[in-house]
């Protein structure tokens, strides 16, 4: 037991150590989660997607249908980062798929300012 001291130390250096990494990936993570900028092709992409894939399930014009309205009335309350959010993630118990893998950050962020300002059209 009297060797259970020095293991102690070195337990909480490994534990120091990772907590320091993970706030080197923190203090990072401001580029990354603002991305590259999304090309203006890419831009015109993302729109058919919204109205197309998007609105398989959220109509096409965004009114709602399986999935709620998309309509910037609906978002008042939520900023980019959270509909970004909630694009990325999906919600598997609803029917509304996740899109990381499919969408960059900035690509979902793009998708939810169109969500946002664009509305209907
Ligand atoms: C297969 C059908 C389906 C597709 C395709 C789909 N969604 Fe959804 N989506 C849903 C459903 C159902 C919900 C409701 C989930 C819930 O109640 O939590 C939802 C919820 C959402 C929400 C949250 C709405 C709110 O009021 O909280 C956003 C934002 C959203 N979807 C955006 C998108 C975007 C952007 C796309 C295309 C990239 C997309 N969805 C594609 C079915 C779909």
């Amino acid at each position: 037991m009297r060797r259970s001291r020095p293991n102690a130390i070195l337990c909480s250096w490994a534990r120091l150590s990772v907590l320091i990494l993970l706030g080197c990936a923190g203090v990072s993570a401001p580029a990354a989660v603002l991305g590259d900028p999304v090309s203006d092709d890419r831009k015109a992409s993302l729109e058919r997607l919204l109205h197309h894939d998007c609105g398989s399930c959220h109509g096409m014009t965004l009114q709602g249908g399986l999935g709620p309205a998309l309509l910037p009335e609906q978002f008042t309350d939520r900023d980019i980062d959270t509909i970004a959010g909630m694009i990325l993630t999906g919600n598997p118990e609803k029917a509304m798929p996740p899109w990381e893998g499919l969408l960059s950050i900035s690509e979902a962020r793009y998708l939810a300012r169109l969500i946002k300002n664009e509305g209907a059209n």
